[in-house]
């Protein structure tokens, strides 16, 4: 695993640097989600995948921009799903990215999911790593930083509200004012990274990505996005569910399948599952 930590931390550096000086423009490119790919993307996806194939533990990769999973060393126990630079769009306009990674074991599901890290682009870079305990880094210059361990509160006041409000069912509304009316504030930039950063480090509150009724599988893909954030809330003393069930029960069928999905401390968790368990 230590390895594999070392190729995310050189990985890191080098997006940061091509972040920093790169020129923000489309390529004819589209991903497998559809989406229209910015070069950046494909550049911080091939320094990733030149870093991991230097990393014999690592069996196969899948990235949020390719649209197959690639094997890179027979011998290697570890899955690794990756998004390379989540919110892309958001860096023409100067918001703070990120990349996530879901490390697996033999298998890309979530129950075989044995580490995860994300890493926040920012007015600083922070790498944040759940193997047994999460822990927050902080890069300074080229050398990386132990700042602390990251624990969540039992109630948070941050409310980050995923989704187009027009398509929302109306119980998800109810339970969103709900939030506001208790003194919740409104924290979402639309970048999942920076979102879910800010209220691990702020000590909880509620993320939520809800099915609607215009994506009735949610947005966020669990491979990449979903099952790795799952995996730092849990191990930080939060919990991630779907509505219902804990998340990372959820099958997968595909590598880019999405799914409606909900982070947070234990107060909130539990007032989305009495609102979700007694509408469906
Ligand atoms: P993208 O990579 O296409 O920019 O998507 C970003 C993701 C995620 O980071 C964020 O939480 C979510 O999309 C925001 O979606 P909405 O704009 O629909 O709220």
């Amino acid at each position: 695993m230590r390895d594999i930590f070392e190729a995310i931390q050189r990985s890191s550096i080098r997006i940061k640097k091509a972040i920093d000086v790169k020129d923000i423009g489309y390529s004819q490119e589209q991903n497998s989600s559809g989406e229209t790919q910015l070069q950046l993307d494909i550049q911080c996806d091939m320094i990733i995948e030149e870093e991991f194939s230097r990393v014999a533990s690592i069996h196969t990769i899948a990235s949020e921009e390719k649209e197959h999973a690639v094997e890179l060393h027979d011998s290697g126990k570890y899955y690794i799903a990756y998004d390379p630079l989540d919110g892309s769009s958001l860096v023409d306009v100067n918001l703070s990215v990120g990349s996530i990674y879901g490390i697996y074991e033999k298998s890309f599901s979530g129950t075989h999911l044995v580490a995860a890290c994300y890493v926040v682009f920012g007015p600083r870079v922070e790498m944040v790593f759940a193997h047994n305990k999460t822990k927050l880094h902080l890069l300074q210059g080229d050398h990386w930083e132990f700042v602390k361990e990251i624990r969540l509160n039992n109630k948070g006041k941050l409310n980050a509200p995923g989704g187009t409000q027009q398509h929302w069912a109306p119980y998800h509304k109810t339970l969103i004012d709900g939030l506001f009316q208790e003194g919740y504030r409104l924290r979402y930039s639309g970048g999942m990274v920076p979102d879910l950063h800010q209220i691990l480090l702020k000590g909880g509150g509620l993320f939520s990505y809800p099915a609607t009724a215009d994506k009735p599988n949610g947005k966020l893909r669990l491979l990449f996005e979903v099952f790795p954030f799952a995996f730092i809330f849990e191990k930080s003393g939060g919990h991630a569910i779907d509505g219902v069930t804990r998340i990372l029960e959820r099958p997968v069928a595909h590598v880019h399948d999405t799914a409606p999905c909900f982070f947070g401390s234990e107060y909130e968790i539990e007032r989305v599952r009495d609102v979700y368990t007694s509408n469906q």
